[in-house]
């Protein structure tokens, strides 16, 4: 049996939509070995198909069909820390766990890159699903069934605390809001701004933060299906958060904050029972490891 460790992450980063991402310290677990019959089953009570639907089967069964190896069937046990349908990247996980798993199973025939491209290819965000094999900082884009991508070093001073509300968004809901079409400086305001979020992220120029999670491509389409979302942006910079955004394709909110500043939970927390009740903070450092697969 191999377990396949992946992390969460959030994607977009404001600016950088469709294209920046980073992995986060809350984990999905999954455990996989050959069976003779599709046997699944989850230790934490999300809801998870225990069929052929599954996505971590689906996923493992591609990479079987890609190989040219026959599957009778997987025992698969999952243990789902990430929330679904929260903007955490809990689907990439899934992919990845059942890319990888599969892969160590039939002895390692895919290489980094090629599970990178995978990945992407079925999930189809590639800010997503590169951070939570990678880990840390990445910025990736999807071509023509390969990943261009590059984990960039990450300033150590930062801390994320995590916005999640206790109601979903769909991603397909989310990207159905978004113009087909977007003027010529609004793309200028991302590109420039995306820039901006990778050079301050690496050397630590905190204090461009703000400016650098600014975005004219989806945020301000998003907002409207998140109830408080725009609140809790702003309430978190308030807070003294050095900037803040839509994880993903939302509706969790992420805030960038100083590691020092060690009552940022606190206040957010209280600012959570006080105005959003629906809403609770948590921190989640960045994960500087990405997925792993060992044999137990
Ligand atoms: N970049 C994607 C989006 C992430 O914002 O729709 C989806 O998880």
């Amino acid at each position: 049996m191999v377990r396949v460790t992946v992390p969460a992450t959030s994607a977009n980063m404001g600016s950088g939509y469709d294209s920046i991402g980073i992995a986060l310290e809350l984990y999905n677990v999954i455990d996989l070995e050959e069976s003779d019959r599709i046997d699944i089953s989850d230790k934490n009570g999300q809801f998870v198909p225990k069929d052929a639907r599954n996505l971590i089967y689906q996923c493992a069964k591609r990479v079987y069909d890609e190989c040219g190896k026959p599957l009778s069937g997987l025992r698969i046990v999952e243990d789902c820390a990430i929330p679904q349908t929260r903007g955490l990247g809990s689907s990439s996980a899934c992919t990845v766990a059942g890319i990888l798993g599969a892969n160590a199973l039939l002895g390692d025939p895919l290489d980094r890159q090629a599970v990178i491209d995978l990945a992407a290819t079925i999930e189809g965000h590639p800010d997503n699903s590169t951070p939570a094999i990678l880990g840390g900082f990445c910025v990736a884009l999807l071509e023509n069934g390969h990943v261009h991508q590059v984990r960039v070093p990450m300033h150590s001073a930062i801390d994320f605390i995590v916005f999640i509300p206790d109601f979903k968004l769909s991603t397909e809901k989310a990207r159905a809001a978004l113009p087909k079409t977007i003027a010529h400086h609004d793309a200028v305001y991302n590109l420039a701004r995306a820039a901006l979020l990778a050079g301050s992220l690496t050397t630590g120029q905190l204090e461009n933060l703000d400016v650098a999670t600014g975005d004219c491509l989806h945020q301000p389409y998003r907002f409207g299906l998140i109830e408080n979302g725009e609140d809790v942006v702003r309430g978190a910079k308030e807070l003294g958060a050095l900037g803040a955004y839509i994880s993903g394709a939302g509706p969790s909110i992420v805030a960038m904050v100083y590691k020092g500043d060690r009552d940022y939970l606190s206040r957010a927390q209280a600012m959570c029972a006080e105005k959003y009740p629906h809403w609770k903070a948590v921190q989640l450092r960045c994960d500087e490891v990405g997925a792993t697969v060992k044999r137990i």
